[in-house]
């Protein structure tokens, strides 16, 4: 039989990837999402391209109750995979009560009853934005971490503490997995990043500006400590983060976790400014950007990439798409979705 597994928010854009990447391997994946920041039509896409239907669940997690049935429902889980968190940074300097109470209850909801259910696996989303801006770079998992620039970052540290002080109990055996910049789609063009609204990110504002859905896309910053003066990020391809969660959840429950909790970053260990980016863009899909030199982004820091070399090892996982790939798929992806909305509706 195969294992039981749960994905929060698997119908977002980790979460559905990771989603693929847990049915090709044979697990059995049970979604639940309230479809905040989602579309139904996510699980049918898994299905597309798996073969198999997700057991789908539309369920709020900071619902205690709904979530205490569904587990009573579905018991013995295997593991659980937590994704499902509000994620804009600016959205979260707005409503800050909103990102505290979505992002911390809902991970105290799950602990709550993976506790009650004897479910120990657990493989956390978080994020780089934990670094702040670091000291050294590459930076590494046993750098200090800054005081969160936002409340949206400040959720993800909390909740690896919170993981952390129940680990201490023995009551859950955890891996946080710290991403840098999630971008490109899968390649079927079945499932991708859809904003529901303007995107904040830089891929996703791209592509939209590229098919003509957004006027013109703002650099933010031309005067930082970088080689052409734009912000550097470390992009790593969507589904060599899914296969990472793979990686970590057989680590837990194969038992091969040297502490628990373990932290790792995800990250390819390359860094990209803001340019390098839309040029690459411009050279591998042969259309010419609109874009504007803008003044800083608040709350945005200079430069950051990942050392991997902890994940390399540990999960024995390395990143395989190039920054040509990332944004070939990206764009694949914007003109399907695009195509899709001209397409009359049988
Ligand atoms: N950028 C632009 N124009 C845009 C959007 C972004 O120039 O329209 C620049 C940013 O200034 C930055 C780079 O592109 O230099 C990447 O910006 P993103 O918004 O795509 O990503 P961030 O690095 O700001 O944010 C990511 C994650 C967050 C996380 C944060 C931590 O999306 O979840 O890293 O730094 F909190």
């Amino acid at each position: 039989m195969s294992q039981k597994i749960l994905v929060t928010g698997g119908a977002g854009y980790i979460g559905s990837h990771t989603s693929v990447v847990l049915q090709n391997s044979g697990y059995d994946v049970h979604i639940i999402d309230n479809l905040a920041n989602a579309s139904p039509d996510v699980v049918n896409n898994i299905a597309k391209i798996t073969g198999i239907e997700p057991t789908f669940t539309n369920l709020d997690l900071c619902d205690a109750d709904a979530l205490h049935a569904y587990f009573l429902k579905h018991q013995h889980f295997a593991g659980v995979i937590h994704f499902a968190a509000h994620k804009s940074v600016s959205e979260s300097a707005r409503k800050p009560l909103h990102y505290y109470h979505n992002n911390l209850l809902g991970l105290i909801n799950i602990l709550e009853e993976m506790g009650r259910t004897d479910c120990r696996n657990l493989v956390f989303s978080s994020s780089c934005t934990v670094y702040g801006q670091p000291d050294h770079l590459p930076v590494a998992e046993d750098a200090p971490l800054k005081k969160a620039a936002s409340p949206y970052g400040n959720t993800k540290k909390i909740c690896e503490d919170i993981i952390t002080d129940q680990a201490a109990n023995k009551q859950v055996r955890a891996i946080s997995l710290r991403y840098f910049n999630p971008t490109g789609a899968h390649d079927s063009a079945c499932i991708g990043e859809m904003p529901m609204d303007t995107p904040n990110n830089l891929v996703p504002y791209l592509t939209q500006t590229s098919i003509g859905k957004r006027e013109q896309l703002r650099v933010f910053g031309s005067d930082y400590n970088t080689p052409d003066g734009s912000g550097i990020r470390d992009y790593i391809h969507v589904m060599d983060l899914a296969n990472a969660h793979l990686s970590a959840l057989e680590r837990l429950s194969e038992k091969r976790n040297e502490k628990n909790p373990e932290v790792f970053n995800l990250g390819t260990g390359q860094g990209y400014s803001v340019l390098d980016v839309i040029w690459t863009f411009e050279r591998v899909t042969g259309v010419k950007v609109n874009y504007t030199i803008a003044q800083r982004r608040p709350g945005d820091i200079e430069k950051v990439w990942a050392d991997p070399s902890r994940a390399n090892k540990a999960l024995n996982w390395h990143t395989r798409y190039s920054l040509e790939e990332m944004l070939e798929s990206a764009w694949i992806w914007e003109l399907t979705m695009k195509a899709k909305q001209e397409t009359p509706q049988q």
